[in-house]
This record gives structure tokens, C-alpha cells and sequence, in this order.
């Protein structure tokens, strides 16, 4: 496990930024997974606005990691959001974007994203395999979109399923353990300080963090990085190790 400490979210943004162009320089084709919310803006923003010349978009493909069943023109909509931060400002062909449908059915989308999945990546050890999985960390210690109170959908044998937000009610589609643990990168991007005692508790293994699915994101490839804002991991203390 990477933790990388920014003094800002711009230099946060610029640390995964430089993270992202150097994948898309391999030439290979890279499949990434998006994390939604609203940390993701700035990251995007910086992006689009330092290197938006710069990273081989024709090298990238871009999925997300959920999405909530909304329309695409919706506030709540994470594409609609990516679009904003990103897509709006970048020359990423169109057949690059695989994001997921959030008007349709919820348990039709589960299934029809969990087979383009199996279509558009390679399969490794049986699942699909991203290049890099793009996470980020909720308030209680959720991530994509399983949250404590129903972490057993983390260890679901589909690559995708429906979740439902535990205040809200919405509904969303997102894909499981099986596949965030089966990319060959994971990168967690957390700010702000109302995250630094979940960051504290998960990365050093304390309090209740067994209870939060954002503590079982291991993936086989041990190629976790936490590209973590100042305020997210002022609790961190590496002074023991
Ligand atoms: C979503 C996300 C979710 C998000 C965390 C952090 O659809 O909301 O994918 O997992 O990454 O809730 O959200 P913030 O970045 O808004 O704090």
C-alpha cells in the first residue's frame, strides 16, 4: 500500500493526473474505472485544464465504478458529472465512454454492465481486469457504492448489482469486491478532513474499520495507492512503524 500525502487537492489532482498520463503513454489501450461524488471535480478539472493536451485519450477507456439511477442529465448523475469536469473539455472519442445507464431498469443495467464488462476487458483469473480503479471514501466508510449496512454485497458473485443508499433511498448500480480487487491498480483519492478518521481507521486498522467496505478493497495485485489531501490524513501516524 502507496500513501501519498498533497498539500492541496490541486496537488492531489496533479499527483493522479501525472498517474493517468503515464498509463496512457504505454500505448497499450487502458481500461479505468471512475469514482463519482464530488472530490472527483477538482481532480477532473485539473486534468482537463494541465493536461487535457497532454494524456493519449484514444489510449483510454473510461467505465465507472457506480452510478446512481438517475438520468443522464441529472444533478446526481456521476457521468453528468464527468462529462462537466472532463469529457466537456477533452478529445476522448465518444467509443471511448462506457458509463452506465443510470435511466434504465436498475437490475436490467446490473446485468447488461456486468456482461460489457465481460466483453470490453480482458478476463483475468476468470473476471474482468481494469487497468486502475478510481475509488473514493464516504463519510461512513463506504465505497462505489456498498455501504456498511449491506457490506456482503462487497463479497457478490456478479460483477456488478443494485445497491440502495442507506439515507436517500436511491438507487444505484455498482460493481462488487470481485472486480475492484482484480484490477491490476487501485487508487483511492480522499480529501477533507470528515474523512481523516475513516482514512486513520482503515489504513491503520483501528477502531470499527472491519465494518466498512472501503477496508476490504485489497487488491491481488497489492498495487493500492491512498492519494490523500492534507486534511484527510491529518489523523495519520506512521511514527510507530
Ligand atoms: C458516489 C461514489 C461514492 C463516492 C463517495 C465519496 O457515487 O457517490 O462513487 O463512492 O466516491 O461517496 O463521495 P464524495 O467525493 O462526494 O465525498
Amino acid at each position: 500500500m502507496n500513501v501519498i500525502v498533497s498539500s492541496s487537492k490541486e496537488s492531489l489532482a496533479e499527483e493522479f493526473a501525472y498517474t493517468l498520463k503515464e498509463m496512457s503513454d504505454t500505448g497499450e489501450k487502458i481500461h479505468v474505472a471512475l469514482s463519482g461524488g464530488s472530490t472527483p471535480k477538482v481532480i477532473f478539472d485539473y486534468i482537463s485544464e494541465e493536461l487535457g493536451e497532454d494524456i493519449l485519450w484514444d489510449n483510454i477507456n473510461f467505465y465507472w465504478g457506480d452510478e446512481r439511477c438517475v438520468s443522464p442529465s441529472d444533478s446526481e448523475s456521476n457521468y453528468k458529472m464527468t462529462v462537466d469536469h472532463l469529457l466537456s473539455k477533452i478529445d476522448m472519442p465518444e467509443e471511448n465512454i462506457f458509463r452506465i445507464k443510470g435511466e434504465n431498469d436498475p437490475d436490467e443495467e446490473a446485468i447488461r454492465y456486468s456482461q460489457l464488462l465481460e466483453d470490453e476487458l480482458p478476463i483475468v483469473n476468470g473476471i474482468p481486469q481494469f487497468d486502475l480503479v478510481m475509488l473514493g471514501l464516504g463519510d461512513d466508510g463506504h465505497t462505489v457504492s456498498i455501504f456498511p449496512y449491506n457490506i456482503e454485497l462487497w463479497d457478490a458473485k456478479e460483477n456488478c448489482v443494485v445497491a440502495v443508499h442507506p439515507d436517500s433511498g436511491q438507487k444505484r448500480v455498482t460493481i462488487t469486491g470481485k472486480i475492484v480487487n482484480n484490477a491490476k491498480a487501485v487508487a483511492f483519492l480522499v480529501t477533507g478532513a470528515n474523512k481523516a478518521e475513516k482514512v486513520k481507521e482503515i489504513i491503520m486498522l483501528e477502531g470499527n474499520y472491519e465494518t466498512y467496505p472501503a477496508s476490504l478493497v485489497n487488491p491481488e495485485s497489492e498495487e493500492l495507492t491512498w492519494y490523500l489531501d492534507k486534511a484527510a490524513a491529518k489523523d495519520l501516524d506512521f511514527s510507530e512503524e
